[in-house]
């Protein structure tokens, strides 16, 4: 038998490497692993041997034994390889206990040592806390994911993922799987197309989502289904995107919002209690859409702070515009009028030259500037533009700030979409500069009641799952088109859209959206009526659609679901910065994989098998 298998099958590994005690001593121990460093003292050699799960110390001694330890001599950073040995204690061989580890009382005094593989120099040190360059890592992935604190990410997801299963089986829920090839429809995210072969010119879309499947098992009498998926969507990315990315999919039968809601909070309670060892209370704190834009603006706000804001529009109004010209223009053109304070304490933080700069700040998100106001002893307002402003103004304004000596406010005018942009922005930069983010808490909160729609020209929340859309100035589906409105709102459906409200909810976690969702539509008259507001009639539907809208003649259960963004859920779980830390093989922010040099270029034969001609632009 040659060594190596000789040495598997006689010699099989006992403990991984993070197992070893004081409690082992005297044990004869066979582990397995790779190469973390190496230090040669007095004759002797010491590694410290990594595999998945951690760090123990071996040493090797011409004492213990002569081949080893020449054997030893050998080894180098990466070096693939087994030990057999007995645990002794650092401190009576004479070393110091290493408290950073968990095996730090012990080591293994090797009595043999079997290369597997040996290791040339790696382009980046394996360790933690080192500065290497992402697009290194990422075109060594393999060896970026040896370094200890990004390999733990993965074992944290891949429980999050057991959990997950064992939490929907719990419930009653079924597995099922959907087609990832399926169906071109048009709107919501971008998809990529897949050519067939056998059906030349045509293509599939790769799936954005398992939507209209998942419906279609409601329709089918599974009453609950989960699936954990990959999803594909062809949009310009960010630290929180990726091409694809991973769902926990789920819809449920005969159930209202409060079930739904149910199940996901019992789903993150178990995961944040098996893999974080956190208690998560539930249920979660609550805030319409309409209140969220209005206290943070933004639809998912980051709870960690406070900072709210204040809506100044109907003071404003009720004086005229209250001698300031600017606030006159913005109620002639129905625009909005908001605040936000920052209290003298923290105010006191910020020197004139800093919060002249958050003007700059503020400018990428549309703002021309940020006026603001320094609250006197007496409520009159210094270091600002808003001069002209009349006393019984200012008093009724700092009343509803609830404004105090010292405190700075900055104010937005201009449209509702601007300011809340503006101030949204405005109130996290804030809260990180300041150090007010409270740290190691969950904030997980639903926010309901979304509008309904949205008009083109303002895209759909985080890429939308998907909805017809068509020219500008239309209304098209905020969520996507099967979402059903409040039953009140009915009577609003193309006569005041604006005003609809959807039965959708998202989760949010410490300002993130992590999960969205809704109760579906399963009235014929209602998707009709729906479709009717965004100005498209069943019969142009028949073609995108027809397949649901028939199947929907047959008795469907009302139904509802929501799908959670796994991976954005296990970054925030993790503590990591991008979703490239717990996603194995990532993209780039450019869509390309740097490990194995994706995309590239088909070659003609494989062109002109699907029928494809390359047309590149500007060639
Ligand atoms: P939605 O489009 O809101 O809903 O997606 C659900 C969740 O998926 C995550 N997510 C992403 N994560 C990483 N990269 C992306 N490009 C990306 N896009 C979305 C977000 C988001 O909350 N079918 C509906 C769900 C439903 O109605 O049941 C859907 O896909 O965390």
């Amino acid at each position: 038998m040659p060594p190596t298998q000789q040495f598997l099958v006689d010699l099989k590994r006992t403990h991984h490497c993070n197992a070893l005690r004081i409690s082992d001593l005297g044990s004869e121990v066979v582990l397995m692993g790779w190469v973390h460093n190496r230090r040669d003292h007095g004759g002797r050699i010491f590694i410290d041997l990594r595999d998945r799960e951690g760090l123990t110390q071996v040493v090797f001694g011409p004492d213990v034994d002569a081949q080893a330890h020449a054997l030893a001599g050998e080894l180098r950073g990466e070096y693939c390889l087994a030990v057999k040995g007995r645990v002794v204690s650092r401190v009576s061989s004479g070393g110091q206990p290493n408290p950073r580890l968990a095996t730090g009382e012990v080591e293994v005094e090797a009595s043999r040592l079997h290369i597997f593989s040996r290791s040339e120099t790696p382009p980046f040190p394996i360790e933690d806390d080192v500065d290497t360059n992402e697009q290194l890592r990422l075109k060594y992935r393999y060896l970026d994911l040896r370094r200890p604190s990004l390999k733990r990410n993965f074992l944290v997801r891949s429980q999050l993922y057991r959990s997950t299963r064992e939490h929907f089986h719990g419930e009653g829920f079924t597995e099922l799987e959907t087609p990832f090839m399926v169906k071109y429809t048009p709107g919501g995210a971008r998809n990529f197309l897949v050519p067939s072969r056998l059906n030349p010119g045509k293509f599939y879309a790769l799936a954005e989502s398992p939507q209209i499947f998942k419906q279609l098992f409601m329709v089918a009498g599974f009453d609950r289904y989960f699936q954990i998926v990959r999803c594909f969507r062809d949009e310009d990315l960010r630290q929180d995107r990726q091409p694809e990315f991973t769902q926990i999919d789920v819809e449920m039968s005969f159930v209202v919002e409060e079930d739904v809601y149910r199940i996901m909070e019992g789903l993150c309670a178990r995961i944040w209690k098996d893999a974080l060892g956190v208690e998560i209370p539930t249920p979660f704190a609550r805030l319409s859409y309409d209140e969220a834009m209005g206290k943070y603006g933004v639809d998912k706000p980051d709870l960690r702070f406070g900072l709210p804001l204040t809506d100044l529009t109907s003071i404003v109004a009720k004086h005229g515009g209250a001698g300031v010209p600017f606030f006159q223009n913005t109620i002639a053109d129905k625009g909005i009028v908001k605040a936000l304070r920052l209290p003298a304490e923290h105010a006191a933080k910020m020197s004139r030259t800093e919060a002249d700069k958050l003007e700059e700040f503020v400018k990428q998100y549309g703002a021309r500037g940020l006026a603001r106001a320094k609250v006197g002893e007496g409520g009159e307002w210094a270091q600002t533009p808003l001069k002209s402003i009349t006393v019984d103004a200012r008093h009724e304004i700092n009343a509803a700030l609830g404004a105090q000596a010292g405190d700075l406010v900055f104010f937005q005018f201009g449209s509702f979409k601007l300011v809340n942009a503006v101030l949204g922005g405005l109130r996290l930069h804030l809260g990180n500069k300041l150090g007010l983010v409270e740290k190691d808490t969950w904030r997980f909160l639903w926010v309901t009641d979304f509008p309904m729609f949205e008009q083109v020209g303002s895209p759909p929340q985080d890429g939308g799952a998907g909805g017809p859309q068509s020219g500008h100035g239309q209304w098209v589906a905020a969520h996507h088109p099967f979402t059903s409105p409040r039953p009140e709102d009915v009577e609003h459906l193309s006569v005041d859209n604006g005003r609809v409200r959807a039965r959708a909810y998202d989760l949010v976690l410490n300002g993130n959206e992590i999960a969205g969702g809704s109760i579906r539509i399963h009235q014929r008259d209602v998707q009709q009526k729906v479709f009717e507001a965004l100005g498209l009639s069943i019969e142009s539907l028949q073609g995108k659609f027809g397949f649901l809208l028939d199947a929907f003649k047959y008795g469907p259960p009302p139904h509802g679901g929501i799908a959670f963004g796994v991976d954005r859920l296990a970054m925030l779980l993790c503590g990591a910065d991008s979703l490239r830390d717990v996603i194995a093989f990532p993209k780039t922010q450019k869509g390309t994989d740097l490990m194995t040099d994706c995309p590239t270029e088909a070659d003609d034969k494989q062109l002109d098998e699907l029928s494809i001609h390359v047309k590149l632009h500007g060639a």
